[in-house]
């Protein structure tokens, strides 16, 4: 079985001022110097995201967004585009996370087009699903994830999708302290490879990095980690201070 290497993945969220944020990034930035075989990542909010790359850019830290708008340029008052988001170091694209999905109206044909628009530029796709804490209760979990992932990826064959990373993130998980088992995870993240593998092909499916998201902390991602279709994690909380989102990196 091919080796997948773990990408450790922070979204600050509305979090830090630029100044802040260069100073957490310059922080980890220390803590990480000499970590080999993992991707680090940091997605900061755009206002941060120049101050953050001089810090990071000769550092095994990668800069990514949190979001991005499909259209390459045009009258979009406040969006911000994937060729944008390029010129200032970014290498990833959060895409539908669970909050753009809530308040923000995002739907699996927006996030459709943010991937294709990321593919686009080189920027690595993050594209997360989940299910809600209903959907969980009532048995949908497989199915919601099914629509997410053939929706979402619409259109786009597999030699498009080499550096596609999925984000399987339960929407009850996140920010509540309350984590999927490893069990729980593990079951998820194999039937979201299998999708691909459906879907895609079985090289993909063999390659493509599913990460865990939701909860994760120092203390919760090593067992994670042993599972063996989770190949990384998308942390929240966790990240925001370097000192824990450094030992998540080192699990
Ligand atoms: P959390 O957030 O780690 O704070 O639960 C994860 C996420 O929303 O990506």
């Amino acid at each position: 079985m091919q080796q997948r290497r773990p990408l450790m993945a922070g979204n600050w969220k509305m979090y830090k001022t630029a100044d802040e944020a260069a100073q957490t990034a310059q922080q980890l930035v220390e803590r990480v110097a000499g970590v080999t075989g993992v991707d680090i990542m940091i997605a900061p909010t755009y206002t941060a995201l120049v101050p953050v790359f001089e810090v990071i850019q000769n550092s095994p830290v990668a800069l990514g967004a949190q979001n991005l708008f499909w259209e390459d340029d045009g009258a979009y008052t406040g969006e911000i585009s994937a060729p944008m988001l390029k010129s200032v170091g970014c290498q990833y694209g959060i895409i539908g996370h669970s909050e753009r999905r809530q308040y923000f109206g995002e739907t699996d044909e927006t996030v459709n087009k943010k991937i294709q628009a990321a593919l686009q530029v080189g920027l690595k796709p993050v594209f997360c699903v989940g299910e809600t804490e209903e959907e969980r209760a009532s048995e949908q979990t497989l199915s919601v994830l099914d629509k997410q992932v053939k929706k979402g990826l619409e259109g786009l064959v597999s030699d498009q999708l080499d550096t596609l990373i999925i984000a399987y993130e339960p929407v009850w998980a996140i920010g509540t302290g309350k984590t999927a088992t490893d069990d729980q995870a593990q079951e998820v993240h194999q039937f979201i490879r299998s999708l691909v593998e459906k879907n895609f092909g079985t090289a993909l499916s063999n390659s493509i990095r599913i990460l865990y998201g939701g909860s994760v902390k120092p203390d919760n991602v090593a067992g994670l980690m042993s599972m063996p279709d989770i190949d990384g994690a998308l942390v929240g909380g966790a990240s925001l201070d370097a000192e824990s989102f450094s030992k998540i990196i080192k699990y």
